[in-house]
């Protein structure tokens, strides 16, 4: 009997060192020193300072993804948000993010206007040891001087693009493209993305950028149609977004020709381009989702806490058609 009891006591006595050991290491694995995920000296909203170099304000996307990233700094209470616009010039966004690294801001968040040309600025923060996301457009830079890359796959809404012209011109046709900032990770993957899926019956006839703004678009298309006639020598436009596609439809509308005379698609799926398809000009509208603050926020505050994250997050997309855009009009948020 007693034999029995001190056989259990010993076997308890052995279980809770076994289940201290256990705690002890588990423990271990899930927050090493340097990541301090929560409780005592982990970092907060409340101590990051974030800056964001935004590319410029070109388009309806760019503002929302601006407000985006505004909003959901207040909304997490962060400590400061140095924003700074670079008015779609690569070398005002370098001196914003040196203005950063100077300052000792605890993450970069970058919206590259071009794709090359960042390594130099990449290494100053990386030596600073200030992590950098890199955010919507790509760059060209080797994966190893920035922490992440947060956007849209714009190769992939190329694709989709030329999905949309094979199901609507099946026995062929000639299109032309207005493209995007030359340079820009945007651009580049679109067009990329178009000649990839495009079938061989269908010919890009002429490609010329409009900079991703209304403004420039306008005349980029009048120039188009002093040598081009729109259904005897093109029948489709495929255009990088739904700003230029805008100015596009009024240099259209100018030179008589009428919704549905063209099969137009455009990208990003903004209020505007929502407009588009209800008012007949866009038959798709490839979404480009600029709402990205809160997934910004929720990476650097892990880069903060020495967290790791994924080398890539890819927004989840789809493509908008004008049967259900005036229903879909009014719940948009951009
Ligand atoms: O990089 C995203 C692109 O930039 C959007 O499609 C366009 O509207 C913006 O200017």
């Amino acid at each position: 009997m007693s034999s029995s009891r001190s056989f259990a006591a010993r076997l308890m006595a052995l279980l809770v060192v076994i289940g201290l050991v256990g705690c002890g290491a588990q423990t271990a694995t899930e927050a090493p020193a340097n990541a301090p995920a929560s409780g005592a000296g982990a970092k907060t909203y409340s101590d990051m300072v974030l800056c964001y170099p935004q590319l410029g304000a070109e388009s309806d996307w760019r503002t929302a993804n601006t407000a985006s990233i505004k909003e959901t700094a207040a909304t997490l209470g962060i400590k400061q948000l140095v924003f700074s616009d670079a008015q779609q010039k690569q070398e005002n966004q370098i001196s914003a993010v040196r203005a950063c690294i100077q300052q000792g801001v605890d993450v970069i968040a970058l919206p590259p206007v071009v794709e090359d040309g960042w390594d130099a600025v990449l290494t100053e923060a990386k030596n600073a040891g200030i992590p950098v996301i890199i955010v919507d457009r790509s760059v060209s830079a080797d994966k190893s001087l920035y922490s992440t890359h947060i956007g849209s796959n714009m190769t992939l809404e190329g694709e989709r693009a030329a999905a949309e012209f094979n199901k609507m011109m099946p026995d062929g046709g000639v299109i032309l493209e207005l493209s995007g900032t030359t340079g820009s990770g945007a651009a580049v993957g679109r067009a990329k993305g178009l000649r990839n899926k495009l079938n061989s019956n269908i010919t890009i006839l002429d490609s010329q950028t409009g900079n991703f703004t209304r403004a420039e678009a306008v005349p980029v298309m009048q120039a188009l149609l002093k040598k081009y006639t729109p259904g005897k020598d093109f029948q489709g436009l495929f255009i990088h977004n739904d700003d230029m596609g805008i100015g596009a439809i009024e240099v259209l509308k100018a030179a008589g020709v009428k919704p549905g005379d063209l099969k137009i698609v455009s990208v990003d799926g903004t209020r505007g381009g929502f407009q588009a398809m209800v008012d007949g000009w866009f038959q798709a509208d490839v979404e480009c989702n600029p709402l990205l603050g809160p997934q910004v926020f929720e990476l650097a505050l892990k880069l903060m806490n020495g967290q790791p994250v994924d080398a890539e997050v890819l927004t989840d997309e789809t493509v908008y058609y004008p049967e259900n855009a005036a229903e879909l009009l009014p719940t948009r948020k951009y």
